[in-house]
């Protein structure tokens, strides 16, 4: 049988189609598993016994796990804190919190010591000063609440930039903190250390262009190969492709990700 290889009438080629949809479609996949695990994880780590008042779910994104929440903290009244409005926007419309309100994880739109439950899941990699973050979190739990939150740390996409650096000896993937400084951090804060644990998952995807595409979803992006200069030449795309390569297994390209667990108490 031959195969149809060009357009009809104007049409897209429908294999090509259907090719960029597979890809996407990993992709798409693999990125919502990734923060469905993780804040499945968080929401396992937080201690048992927990019947917030008010908890709040900061940066919220689309809402997945503050519809969770308000489902496990029925009793409770549920705020959900995003920095993107239009993040916010989708999640109003699927609802799980009473407010959702556009706010800063490093200035928090809330009143002091008014909070049982602060949950953050892969959010807080965007933050710069993880020191404000902690203290916003200090300033708004009631004594007895319960800070739980996931993020990233160095190790996350390590194959990405070893393979940078074979292609031109540059880091091109954003720095991210060290454990042992949420370590650090979290041990000079005011509140309590319950666990601060860091446990590595990987994700497959089928090539390059499919994982670089998925790395903004996660906190990661400009990652793309050329972004931001616009300088990359398709010598160096080969380059960085081929370097790549050698990580592939029988799952296809791997991507490590360095996911940091914490939770803490603020003391009585
Ligand atoms: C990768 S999404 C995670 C969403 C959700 N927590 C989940 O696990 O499905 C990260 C979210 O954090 C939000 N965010 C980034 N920086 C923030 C900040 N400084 N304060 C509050 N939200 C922030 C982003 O707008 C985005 O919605």
């Amino acid at each position: 049988m031959t195969e149809v290889h060009a357009s009809c009438a104007g049409l897209p080629d429908k294999r090509q189609v259907a090719a960029s949809f597979s890809r996407a479609a990993a992709s798409y996949d693999a990125v919502a598993e990734l923060q469905r695990r993780v804040g499945t994880q968080l929401l396992m780590r937080l201690p048992p016994a927990l019947a917030p008042q008010r908890w709040v779910d900061l940066g919220s994104g689309t809402g997945h796990f503050t519809r969770l929440l308000g489902e496990r903290f029925a009793d409770g009244q549920g705020l959900a804190v995003d920095i993107a409005e239009g993040m916010l926007q989708h999640a109003r419309s699927l609802g799980g919190a009473v407010h959702f309100i556009a706010g800063d994880a490093e200035a928090l739109p809330l009143q002091a010591a008014c909070v049982d439950l602060l949950f953050s899941s892969l959010a807080l990699q965007w933050c710069g000063d993880f020191a404000r973050v902690l203290a916003e979190a200090q300033r708004v739990l009631r004594p007895g609440g319960v800070l739980g939150f996931s993020s990233l740390c160095v190790g996350t996409l390590q194959e990405l930039r070893d393979s940078w650096q074979t292609v031109d000896g540059f880091v091109h993937v954003n720095r991210f903190r060290h454990f042992e400084d949420y370590q650090r951090l979290c041990a000079a804060s005011d509140l309590r250390v319950l666990s601060l644990q860091r446990e590595a998952q990987v994700l497959h995807f089928p090539d390059l262009r499919s994982l670089t595409r998925s790395l903004k979803d996660i906190g990661a992006h400009n990652l793309n190969p050329g972004r931001p200069d616009g300088l990359t030449s398709r010598a160096r795309i080969a380059a960085l492709l081929a370097a790549y390569e050698r990580y592939r297994d029988a799952d296809g390209l791997p991507v490590t990700y360095q996911v940091v667990y914490g939770v803490l108490r603020k003391p009585h």
